[in-house]
């Protein structure tokens, strides 16, 4: 059953709704970046701090790291990036757009049936130069210069093609190299013993051919990644453990199991490094896609490191009393793509009191606000009032405060955006000192006192249920 939203939907609420806008929109915008708004950005801190805390912070087997975005161009040598991280490219002979030959079906131009051209293959590592010397303009000053006098520039012309060599470095395409050139570093000052895992959240960058579905394939995103040493012979139980944690890790997080599947890479579309690769596959508007990959590396990438560079990379293991190279499990997601993920399963419309209503029915830990303070009118009675509610809850969870235009058209907005709970003060509030807490979902609505009023959102927050009867005793005594 395909998805019950399309994509046009999900853009036209993100932009309206402050979660993802075009870049650079006022100049026409860059093709396929995209810019996270003030909800885009709450959500996407608590994706990946969802991660973190179910990778990182739960487990007594896993430490994080950061490493840089820009490294020695010597890893991608080593990892085979420089040779194999490449798509096979094809160009229209007619209007000349240029096309991943796997998106060319029939062999013939998506946009004009064209004939293309025979594939070759096109690297997807963003190449820059390091240093404040302009190398590439010397060397296209001394080749047209040479081109007159090669018998004097040609020597010029030699070494600056040198000097450009060694100042040519790449975005990283993953951030699992920073974490295997660092495997010693972390195995010896955090004393841990295999199996163990590092784990990263960071940038990475993909000159990709044909991006495009929103956030779903951009050539900026940011990856979080595992990287899981185990002892070899180990490796097939570990990956089966991982691609069972990931796949009910979304369930866990809110994504109805009926849009995710487990798919088996096929031996000729596994990656260079991998033995084996499993995807997590979410069912987008466009149909089934990878939502992460979970790889067995087995030792290809601290074998190559070790030597590439002549650094031992193997791990002594003293309770079998023998050394080796430790094999990886590579449980690897994408932030963004898991974003597009959240907010296209949580989307619903519905009627409700005849009316209807677009929600986000985001799980409480993920939505970017998570309660919003609504007094019933600006009036000024209500308005000293709704603002202490507000100064109460807003130390302890993300809160909004909105006193503009109808109540009715308040709680669309924040149905619209996924807020769990609004908060209402209406004149009665004054004398009663209470409020009215409004469940997104359920519609239910629960009168509380305002005193304890926090406990009480970090109760429902919690997802568990709460006992009125509580808190009076409280304010009883
Ligand atoms: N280190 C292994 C690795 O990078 P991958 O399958 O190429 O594996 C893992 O990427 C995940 O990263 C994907 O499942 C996807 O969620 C995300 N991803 C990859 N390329 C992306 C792109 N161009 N735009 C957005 N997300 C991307």
């Amino acid at each position: 059953m395909p998805t019950k939203v399309d994509m046009e939907k999900i853009v036209s609420l993100c932009k309206r709704r402050g979660f993802i806008f075009p870049s650079s929109e006022i100049y026409g915008g860059l093709a396929s970046c995209w810019d996270y708004g003030p909800m885009g950005v709450e959500l996407k801190r608590n994706v990946k701090e969802a991660w973190w805390k179910a990778i990182v912070q739960d487990r007594d087997d896993v430490v994080g790291l950061d490493t840089s975005i820009m490294m020695h161009p010597g890893v991608w040598a080593a990892s085979g990036h420089i040779d194999s991280f490449t798509d096979p490219l094809v160009e229209c002979k007619s209007c000349h757009v240029r096309w991943r030959a796997d998106t060319a079906e029939g062999g013939k131009c998506p946009k004009c049936a064209g004939e293309l051209t025979e594939p070759r293959m096109f690297n997807l590592m963003f190449q820059t130069f390091m240093g404040p010397v302009d190398v590439k303009a010397e060397l296209s000053g001394a080749r047209s210069l040479a081109f007159g006098a090669p018998e004097i520039s040609g020597v010029g012309v030699a070494k600056l093609e040198e000097q450009l060599d060694r100042a040519t470095i790449y975005l990283r395409p993953e951030t699992a190299q920073g974490i295997f050139v660092n495997f010693e570093n972390v195995v010896t000052t955090s004393r841990k013993k295999l199996p163990m895992g590092i784990a990263q959240i960071g940038k990475s960058f993909r000159n990709e051919i044909t991006p495009g579905n929103f956030i779903f394939r951009t050539r900026e995103f940011e990856h979080m990644e595992l990287e899981y040493f185990v002892k070899p012979g180990t490796d097939e139980k570990w990956l089966d453990y991982w691609v069972k944690e990931r796949f009910n890790w979304y369930v866990k997080m809110g994504i109805k199991k009926e849009n995710l599947r487990l798919r088996e890479h096929g031996k000729d579309e596994l990656a260079h490094y991998a033995k084996d690769c499993y995807d997590v596959e979410y069912l987008f508007p466009m149909g089934w896609s990878e939502l992460e990959g979970i790889a067995n590396r087995g030792d290809f990438d601290l074998t190559q490191h070790a030597k590439c560079s002549g650094r031992e990379l193997s791990y002594h293991d003293a309770e079998a009393g023998e050394r080796y190279v430790p094999y990886v499990i590579e449980p690897s997601a994408g932030v963004d793509r898991s974003v597009l993920a959240f907010i296209i399963d949580a989307y619903e419309e519905e009627e409700v009191e005849k009316e209807k209503r677009t929600v986000l029915h985001f799980h409480r830990s993920l939505a970017p606000i998570k309660v919003a303070v609504l007094p019933l009118s600006r009036n000024e009675k209500l308005t000293p009032l709704a603002k202490e509610v507000f100064r109460q809850l807003c130390p302890s969870f993300v809160t909004d405060y909105d006193d503009s235009q109808s109540i009715g058209r308040r709680y669309r907005r924040q149905d619209e955006i996924g807020t769990p709970f609004c908060v209402t003060i209406d004149f009665e509030s004054i004398g009663d000192k209470q409020v009215t807490i409004r469940d997104r979902d359920s519609l239910a609505q629960i009168r509380v006192p305002i005193e304890g009023l926090d406990k009480v959102i970090e109760t429902k927050l919690k997802g568990e249920a709460f006992d009125a009867s509580t808190l009076w005793a409280t304010r009883e005594k």
